[in-house]
This record gives C-alpha cells, sequence and structure tokens, in this order.
C-alpha cells in the first residue's frame, strides 16, 4: 500500500505520548540505509527535544552498531514506534547485528519507504525522521556523577564498547492513519 496511504504527516509538536515512555518502554526502533540495504535496531536511550532551535532526537549507540554504521554512511534514519504487539519483532531486531546476520529477512516486519527515500515499517504507529547532525564520543572527563564515571571505567574496555551520543534534526514526522 503507498505510504501516504497509511500514515499522515504531523508536526513534531503532534508527536503524542511522553517522551520517557516513548524511549524506555515502547522503544524506538532505528533504521538506515536505503531500499535496497537497510537495516534496524532497537534504542532505549535518548530523547527528543530542541537543537539548534529545532526539533531533534539524540540516541546513544553502542560504536559497533551496524546500524550506527549506515546512519553514519546516509546521514538520515528514521526511529520507528509500533504498538505493543509487535513487541516481539521489537526485541528481535535488538538481538543480534545486520552485520553478521540476515535479521531484515527475517524479521515479521514490513519495510517501506517514506516519500523521501527513508526506510521505515508500514506496521510503525509513529515513525520520525531524522538528518543526522552531530555524532559525539563522550569522554571520561565529561562526567561529574561517581557513578556515571565508574559506569564507563566498567563499561568501556575498548573502542567498540563506547556509546556516542548521535544527534539527529526532526525533517518529518507520520503518524498511522
Ligand atoms: C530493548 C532494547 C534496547 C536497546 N537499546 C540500545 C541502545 O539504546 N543503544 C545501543 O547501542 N544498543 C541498544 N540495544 C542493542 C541493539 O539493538 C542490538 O545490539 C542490535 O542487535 C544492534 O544491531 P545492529 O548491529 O544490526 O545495528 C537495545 C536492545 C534492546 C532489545
Amino acid at each position: 500500500m503507498p505510504f501516504e496511504q497509511l500514515f499522515r504527516h504531523i508536526s513534531p509538536e503532534e508527536i503524542s505520548g511522553d517522551v520517557f515512555t516513548l524511549v524506555s518502554k515502547i522503544f524506538p526502533v532505528i533504521t538506515a540505509g536505503n531500499v535496497n540495504h537497510y537495516n534496524s535496531m532497537t534504542g532505549s536511550g535518548g530523547g527528543m527535544g530542541v537543537l539548534f532551535k529545532k526539533p531533534a532526537t539524540w540516541s546513544v549507540l553502542r560504536s559497533d552498531r551496524y546500524t550506527l554504521e549506515l546512519i553514519q554512511k546516509e546521514q538520515r534514519y528514521t526511529m520507528s514506534y509500533f504498538p505493543e504487539e509487535y513487541r516481539k519483532q521489537i526485541m528481535f531486531l535488538g538481538s543480534k547485528s545486520g552485520r553478521d546476520s540476515d535479521k531484515m529477512k527475517e524479521v515479521e516486519l514490513t519495510g517501506i519507504q517514506t516519500p523521501s527515500g527513508n526506510m521505515t515499517f508500514e506496521e510503525a504507529r509513529l515513525i520520525v525522521e531524522c538528518k543526522l547532525v552531530q555524532i559525539t564520543t563522550p569522554l571520561l572527563d565529561d562526567f561529574y556523577t561517581q557513578e556515571a564515571i565508574n559506569w564507563l571505567k566498567d563499561t568501556y574496555k575498548q573502542a567498540s564498547d563506547i556509546r556516542k551520543y548521535v544527534f539527529g534534526e526532526i525533517t518529518n514526522a507520520w503518524i498511522k492513519k
């Protein structure tokens, strides 16, 4: 079915629901690539707000995520939020890497292109399209709470463990009709 028959364009201000539930209970599926090759992962950190006077999202992505590689390549991506009934698929996308598996062929979701060419899924209820603005690598010296410093020391053993902070400008938002 054509994208615009399934989804209605909304402004970022019309995104409903609180951001805490969206980020850490519903979980965004982050998708990057193009119609010929795309990849998705599940996220649980980050948020939405305003960056350089523009509506924006931020995500916390481990350096070795294949999706992050594709975000850097294409410099755009989607964040898709699903109804509860798709929890199994969301967890599946967060369980193995597309770098060394065929998870995008296996996942029981239907890929669809937005009018601007980003990839998302027909089953999503909310889609946020993002343009990559910034990827920041946090340094130990940037942190002030002992809890955060301890966590970083325990977790960041090698370069691939580092969580990058990824900021995207919201270019479009869509809601299921
Ligand atoms: C509920 C859930 C939340 C997750 N949140 C994050 C996250 O915020 N950042 C991250 O880097 N990985 C997160 N992951 C792990 C990735 O989704 C997972 O490693 C995924 O397989 C990466 O896929 P990729 O290498 O194909 O991009 C989460 C996984 C699950 C199941």
